[in-house]
């Protein structure tokens, strides 16, 4: 009996452990895939084979009726009549292994794992060179919480039938539970060089490779599956969900940010000639590459660690006419190497890895590693120097995102203990006080290379009387000698694709016009943090009292 026969459809059995959360579940749920469980005599049960057939008898043919009979009951979940009709057959089936797997079943349907387990271990030993109750066995055990006696039996199994991909998938999942996470991608891995065309294990092995955080591995399989049923909507979804999982949203608004795009593009047409070998850092699209290589690059090599994006991005340079001078490379710029991956340094660097918070793309370390790698001695880089802008702010629409005060009558200002230490906003001009003017906190020129972590502490005069609610930062870029680019709010009419970050004070500062407020600001090279000197003789916290 092999274990890629039939009877290895889905599983539908009694999982009684619930051993998996919720999202796993309903992830599986939309991928068509049920746990794998123990109970695997699916819509086609696996027939009782010669080998099993311990007391064959000219009335075998008698008994395997009755026994089809037996397993269609259970199937129609009729329990009762399904274990009344093994009882009765019982005397003469006492020594083949499916009777005992059906038996193992049916208690595990009735809830009862005592007596299932009794009956597949006695099926396992009935028929010790068949895979499947040995799998089924270490199903049993995975799911009681055994999972040293689980991988025994997989293991087992997978002597038997080195092919059986379901069985790789199960073990791995046992690795993964104790820890063991490579060599669990290992057993996935193997599983899906032996899937073939089979569907379950390609689907199961996808979340695995979801669960093992291997999204662009997980897309791959479920690409396969795809193919075998490419109007299925359940597959289609869950290909979705990962590849949503692997680009966020804001993609979409960077790629539609006109201002941001012209920006590059004039730098990118300043810089480029006929013999300018170009290197970016964080392909997405290819958007900016593209932009190189129309303004005439010879060579464009570009690299992104995101597989799924990278294979996207070489998709539409091939469809935009750019395949033969754009190259781009699944790999975090940091693994590249000249000869390998580059035929020599660049002449220019383009980045575009900026976060709203300027820095948490790790753009600092990327680019230093890139123009000192990578890039020749005096090499362009676009942009040369970015900057975190802030000015004070305050009004209602921004106290209300971050804090609140009396409502309905009463006092919940404790609450204010959790006031986040930063939200990400897309600002209008109106809806929002500015009580100072802009302040370039920190600004980092990328081609030196010396950035270490930094404090400051930056005196900020009140332009108007009122409350500050906290600070409101932006970007700069500087791309080139020319053009700069800052998604600063008052001078946005269509919002920009980088949003603005407000950072709230632990509570509002009241000021006058004219005062200066001590601002300290700090980076460690990936994230900043802010906060106001306040010293009461000058600067009164407002009471509750003072709220709305
Ligand atoms: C903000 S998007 C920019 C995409 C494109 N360059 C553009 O401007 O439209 C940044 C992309 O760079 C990738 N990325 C970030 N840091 C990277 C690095 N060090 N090496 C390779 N890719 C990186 C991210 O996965 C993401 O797809």
């Amino acid at each position: 009996m092999a274990i890629t026969n039939s009877a290895f459809g889905p599983a539908r059995g009694l999982d009684f452990t619930a051993a998996r959360d919720g999202r796993h579940r309903r992830a599986q749920a939309a991928a068509g895939v049920e746990p794998v469980g123990p109970c695997l005599i699916g819509a086609r049960p696996a027939p009782i084979t010669h080998g099993d057939r311990v007391n064959a008898s000219p009335s075998s043919d008698d008994i395997d009726s009755e026994f089809q009979k037996a397993v269609e009951h259970y199937q129609g979940n009729r329990f009762a009549e399904a274990t009344a009709l093994l009882d009765r057959l019982a005397p003469r089936c006492g020594g083949r292994a499916e009777y005992f797997r059906l038996r193992g079943h049916i208690a595990m349907r009735n809830r009862d794992p005592a007596a299932a387990l009794i009956a597949l271990q006695r099926a396992a030993e009935l028929a010790p060179r068949a895979a499947v109750h040995q799998f089924e066995l270490g199903e049993h055990y995975r799911m009681s919480g055994k999972p040293a006696e689980a991988m025994r039996q997989y293991r087992q199994a997978l002597a038997l039938e080195p092919g059986a991909a379901v069985v790789r998938i199960a073990l791995a999942g046992v690795l993964a539970l104790t820890g063991q996470v490579r060599a669990a991608l290992g057993e996935v891995d193997q599983a899906v060089a032996a899937a073939g065309d089979n569907l379950q294990a390609l689907l199961a092995a996808a979340l695995a490779y979801r669960d093992l955080k291997q999204a662009d591995a997980a897309i791959r399989t479920l690409r396969r599956a795809s193919a075998l049923r490419p109007d299925d909507l359940k597959i289609q979804a869950f290909l979705r969900e990962l590849y949503t999982s692997q680009v966020r949203p804001w993609h979409f608004r960077m790629m539609n940010d006109t201002a941001r795009n012209r920006a590059y593009d004039a730098a990118i047409r300043r810089a480029v000639g006929p013999t300018t070998h170009v290197l970016e850092i964080g392909t997405g699209s290819g958007l900016l590459s593209m932009m190189a290589a129309r303004a005439g690059a010879r060579l464009v090599s570009t690299c992104e660690q995101v597989e799924s994006i990278a294979e996207t991005a070489a998709e539409i340079v091939r469809r935009n006419g750019f395949g033969e001078r754009v190259k781009v490379i699944p790999k975090r710029s940091t693994q590249l190497a000249i000869g390998v991956d580059l035929p020599e340094r660049a002449d220019i660097l383009i980045s575009e890895i900026l976060s709203d918070k300027l820095l948490e793309e790790s753009v600092l370390s990327s680019t230093a590693h890139a123009r000192r790698q990578l890039l020749k001695p005096n090499g362009v880089m676009i942009p040369r120097a970015i900057a975190a802008v802030v000015r004070l702010a305050g009004g209602d629409f921004l106290r209300e995102a971050a804090m609140v005060d009396r409502i309905e009558g009463f006092d919940l200002t404790p609450f204010n203990r959790f006031v986040p230490n930063s939200i990400t906003l897309s600002m209008e001009a109106g809806q929002m006080e500015s009580y100072s003017d802009d302040v370039e906190v920190f600004r980092f020129d990328l081609m030196a290379d010396n950035h270490r972590p930094e404090e400051r502490r930056l005196p900020v005069t009140a332009r108007r009387s009122g409350t500050v609610i906290g600070l409101l930062q932006w970007l700069r870029l500087e791309l080139d000698a020319v053009e700069s680019f800052e998604n600063r709010p008052t001078d946005t009419v269509t919002p920009s694709a980088w949003r603005q970050v407000f950072y709230p004070f632990t509570q509002p500062v009241a000021l006058r016009e004219g005062e200066t407020l001590t601002l300290w600001a700090a980076h460690d090279l990936v994230s900043m943090a802010f906060a106001p000197i306040v010293e009461s003789r000058q600067h009164s916290a407002i009471s509750s009292q003072q709220g709305r």
